[in-house]
């Protein structure tokens, strides 16, 4: 077999047998093929897509790149861990995590960094000054077993497969995949060793799932994947149209989650982290029902339990805890503006891909595999959709690190915004 061939045969929409995505997984896997034929592959699987029976054996062979825990040989109690599609301001992961681990389900999730217009967990966490997220198998046991909590990345040992093409979906334009995400999502759940997964599928302008329809395909592989793979999987479909809460980037996202982990922040973003929990601790047992769920949550961040758990598992990672404990020691942008409205009416609009690409463009996100990120920089929204604004008021912050990047978006996120002079009802959290 050569790589070369089967990026043909996909070009020319055939199907990949079980071998042939072996190979490939391998190959890119080891290094033997490079990058630059990866890249091709999942621009024509972008293109032409995959059957379900491709997309799952693609999920295994990727989970199979590395070691596959199985976390009931090491902890009591269901692991749980969550995921979500990816978005613009989703800093739910910084939430639920500690909150379910606080009360009593031990939480171990492998995240992603930023990925596209979307942000990603581990650059989040990396702004808290040394914050590993490169945790090694046995560290990630370890400390799931010691503390509870534990968020990383794909490591050389878990589903490096994933990480290798992530990073290069990421710059290629291959994002936007079904089969791609699916796998990329589902891989990592099953060589992490969680045995319930709470899957928060987000559809919208900012989200990679545009239409309901969509999302809901997403959802059905990835619950399929997860059944053949003996997981318990609920999905949720959220609204991904508007930013998540208020801040999109990486410290101001972890700023914004400590203020709900202190049971304060953005309004939608508690209630949807709320709800989120609340499917996680029915899901691991520990909740009999999602009303249970969601009080135990309520009680956990009321009690200060949660950001007890937060503080753990940065300590654990080698993280600074003055900066979760003092969050204005976080280093700030040295270019603060806040763009006020320029007519009053009611917000029909507050697009999520233009904020989410202002905040990559900000230096938030990468622009070439490898860049680094500015974890300073990005966004704040003040204003929802459905809300009545008045002229002046504030609509938006930018934080940038130079002043042609500022001016550079300025013009785009002023047009993220969408005005009707009739009331517009907002949006809903979830939609299913
Ligand atoms: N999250 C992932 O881990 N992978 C994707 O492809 C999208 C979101």
């Amino acid at each position: 077999v050569r790589a070369v061939d089967i990026i043909i045969k996909k070009r020319d929409h055939g199907e990949l047998n079980r071998e042939e995505i072996k190979f490939f997984v391998r190959g890119l896997t080891t290094g033997r093929i490079p990058d630059y034929q990866v890249s091709a592959w999942a621009m024509a699987v972008l293109l032409n897509g995959m059957t379900p029976r491709e997309t799952t054996d693609l999920t295994l062979a990727m989970a199979q790149s590395g070691e596959v825990l199985d976390m009931m040989d090491f902890v009591k109690g269901v692991v749980v861990d969550k995921h979500s599609t990816g978005g613009v301001g989703d800093k739910t992961s910084l939430v639920v995590l500690p909150v379910a681990a606080a009360c009593g389900l031990p939480a171990g999730k492998m995240s992603g960094r930023g990925l596209g217009f979307s942000g990603g967990t581990l650059d989040k966490l990396e702004s808290i000054p040394g914050c590993r997220v490169d945790l090694t198998t046995d560290e990630f046991i370890r400390q799931l077993v010691e503390t509870g909590i534990v968020l990383s990345g794909q490591s050389r040992d878990l589903a490096p497969a994933d990480g290798k093409l992530y990073a290069l979906r990421d710059v290629t334009g291959t994002v936007q995949s079904m089969p791609l995400i699916a796998s990329s999502i589902m891989s990592k759940k099953i060589a992490a060793g969680a045995q319930a997964v709470v899957l928060d599928v987000k559809v919208g302008r900012g989200a990679f799932m545009q239409t309901l329809e969509d999302a809901r395909a997403l959802a059905q592989i990835m619950v399929s994947i997860g059944e053949l793979a003996g997981r318990s999987v609920v999905t949720v479909l959220s609204d991904m149209n508007q930013p998540l809460g208020a801040a999109v980037g990486n410290s101001l996202e972890v700023r914004e989650a400590l203020d709900a982990l202190h049971g304060g922040g953005p309004a939608d973003f508690r209630e949807h982290c709320l709800q989120i929990c609340a499917h996680m601790l029915t899901l691991g047992e520990a909740a009999p029902d999602l009303a249970t769920g969601r009080r135990m949550a309520e009680q956990a961040v009321a009690s200060g339990a949660a950001f007890e758990k937060f503080r753990a598992l940065v300590r654990a990672q080698g993280g600074d805890v003055s900066y979760v404990d003092e969050p204005e020691k976080f280093p700030q942008a040295k270019f603060i503006e806040t763009l006020a409205a320029e007519r009053s009416g009611y917000l029909s609009r507050v697009d999520a891909r233009v904020i989410g690409e202002a905040s990559v463009a900000l230096g938030a996100g990468r622009a070439k595999k490898g860049d680094p990120v500015d974890h300073a920089v990005g966004l704040v929204v003040h204003c929802k959709v459905g809300e009545a604004v008045e002229r002046g008021q504030p609509l938006i912050t930018v934080h940038a690190s130079d002043a042609a990047k500022q001016a550079g978006v300025r013009e785009s996120v002023r047009a993220a915004f969408g005005w009707s002079e009739t009331p517009v009802p907002p949006l809903p959290l979830f939609y299913e």
